[in-house]
């Protein structure tokens, strides 16, 4: 109880130990305070790996990028699912997938995954283009004059409709539009405390989160899901994969849609308002991406617009390199996922050169991103947006060095190694689409006089979320002739 109490002590071998002076909490609160300043000091202090206790748990980061491969590519000694697991059940109310009530539900689950790739993704983009397009036509009705709005409700609702349709498929009935609304106004909801129940803390002292969750959970019920028209591959998969387990409940196999769902746009609902934040605040970047826009359109002989349809091919999407390199440096900028293993045994993790670090059985070992991200040796003036920042000689730019030598990782928006984001060429195809349509019909300014920061509730957890939202006003440009 002592040592729970303040602290443990290191052993040989074993990375600088920082338990903090706080009874239970450790340093918990200096890390959730401002997590980059504190572990950037701490490596001074300590170099490059050391072991903090942060409220009962002990996590060794690994600071230095060049280490980041030892970790990852680590998967049996520093596993994920276990906790993973634990943490998505108490979240979202599904039963553990990794439960011997449920054979290889976890790998079959994960193979599931191929239909975000390949063929699969092709259709999903253009699904996801057909969707955004009408939800662009509709709001082209109502903003002939400019229209105003505040921007991440704006994105927030044009993207929660799209890919809420494009994956789940369309609502059928007249008012269709108004259930995925209501849908999203619970998500939203639901979302606003997904921080504290990811850090554990139950349900029941979240106020109405446990009702809207259930609530939730409930239009994803069988009833549901079968009146909705389309809908993908991959929830198809899913959801004949349900089917083969006799002991998921009908509320278990509606439980795990929602978290779909949430893993589908939590994040991306957020990235993509950053992508449109800072093109709106950087005329230069705004332009350079329609121009770039603009040429494939002519070059491919399509009008823009409202009323044209317009159809990229994957190569077409990829090749937009400005626009990619705009949407990479947003990521860049307001990503935060900390990437997490668990030890599963007592062992010595082999470093660069001859370095090695001891590490127990529990503890975490941590990799946070963000400190690479702002690392000015890494990138020039880290604090500034620059959207061609991934762009060499006309060319997408994948090298980055630190030390003078060329870095594996330098942008993780999407974790590392075997618990990668399976959704992120789904999830990068969506912000550009969006982006592509918004800036083909409408022209748009931000009104507010204000600079956005983050809300820091989320640090750690995916994309932060800004801090307050912002008013922009738009409008309808005038047709192509
Ligand atoms: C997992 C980020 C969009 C589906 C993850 C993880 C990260 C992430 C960091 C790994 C979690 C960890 O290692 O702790 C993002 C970001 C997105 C995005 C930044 C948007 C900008 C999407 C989309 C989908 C998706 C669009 C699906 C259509 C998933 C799923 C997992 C996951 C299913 C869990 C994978 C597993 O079972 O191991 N995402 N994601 N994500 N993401 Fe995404």
């Amino acid at each position: 109880l002592l040592w729970a109490a303040i602290g443990r002590r290191r052993k040989a071998g074993e990375p600088p130990l920082i338990n903090g002076w706080i009874p239970f909490l450790g340093k918990a609160l200096s890390f959730m305070k401002a997590p980059s300043t504190f572990l950037l000091s701490q490596q001074q202090k300590f170099g490059d790996v050391f072991t903090i206790h942060l409220a009962g748990r002990y996590y060794t980061f690994f600071m230095d990028p060049f280490q980041f491969v030892y970790i990852t590519r680590n998967s049996k000694q520093l596993g994920f699912q276990e906790f993973a697991d634990k943490m998505i059940c108490r979240t979202f109310d599904v039963p553990s997938v990794l439960s011997t009530k449920f054979p290889e539900m976890n790998e079959n689950l994960h193979r599931i995954y191929q239909y975000l790739q390949g063929k699969s993704l092709d259709t999903l983009s253009e699904d996801m283009m057909k969707n955004l397009q009408q939800i662009f036509e509709r709001k082209c009705s109502q903003a002939t004059d400019w229209e105003a709005e505040k921007m991440y409700k704006f994105c927030c609702s044009v993207m929660f409709e799209a890919s809420f349709i494009t994956l789940y498929g369309r609502v059928p009935a007249a008012d269709g539009h108004k259930v995925i609304s209501e849908i999203r106004d619970k998500f939203t909801k639901f979302d606003a405390n997904f921080p504290y129940l990811a850090l554990g803390i139950p349900v029941e002292l979240l106020g109405a989160t446990k009702k809207v969750r259930k609530e939730l959970i409930y239009h994803f019920s069988y009833q549901n899901m079968t009146k909705w028209l389309g809908g993908s591959e991959v929830i198809q998969a899913r959801k004949d994969l349900f089917e083969k387990y006799e002991l998921l409940t009908v509320y278990d196999k509606a439980a795990h849609h929602f978290t779909f769902l949430w893993a589908s746009v939590a994040n991306t609902i957020p990235a993509t308002f950053w992508a449109m934040y800072y093109l709106l605040r950087h005329p230069e970047a705004l332009a350079a991406v329609r121009d770039e826009i603009d040429h494939l359109l002519q070059s491919t002989g399509q009008k823009k617009g409202p009323g044209y349809n317009i159809h990229l091919t994957r190569e077409q999407l990829d090749n937009l390199v400005y626009l990619e390199s705009a949407v990479n440096e947003s990521l860049r900028m307001s990503s935060s996922s900390i990437n997490l293993r668990l030890c599963q045994e007592d062992f010595i993790l082999k470093l660069d050169g001859n370095q090695e670090a001891s590490l127990r059985k529990g503890d975490f070992v941590a990799l946070y991103p963000p400190t690479l991200h702002m690392d000015p040796e890494v990138y020039e003036d880290p604090k500034e947006y620059k959207f061609d920042r991934y762009i060499e000689n006309g060319k997408k730019k994948t090298t980055f060095y630190k030390r003078g030598r060329k870095l594996k990782y330098f942008l993780m928006p999407f974790g590392s190694g075997s618990t990668k984001c399976p959704g992120r060429f789904f999830a990068v195809n969506e912000i550009k689409l969006f982006l592509i349509l918004f800036a083909t019909h409408f022209d748009a300014e931000i009104v507010e006089n204000k600079n956005l920061g983050f809300d820091n509730n989320r640090m750690g957890l995916g994309i932060l979320l800004p801090d307050s939202d912002i008013a922009f006003r738009y409008k309808l440009k005038s047709l192509e002739k």
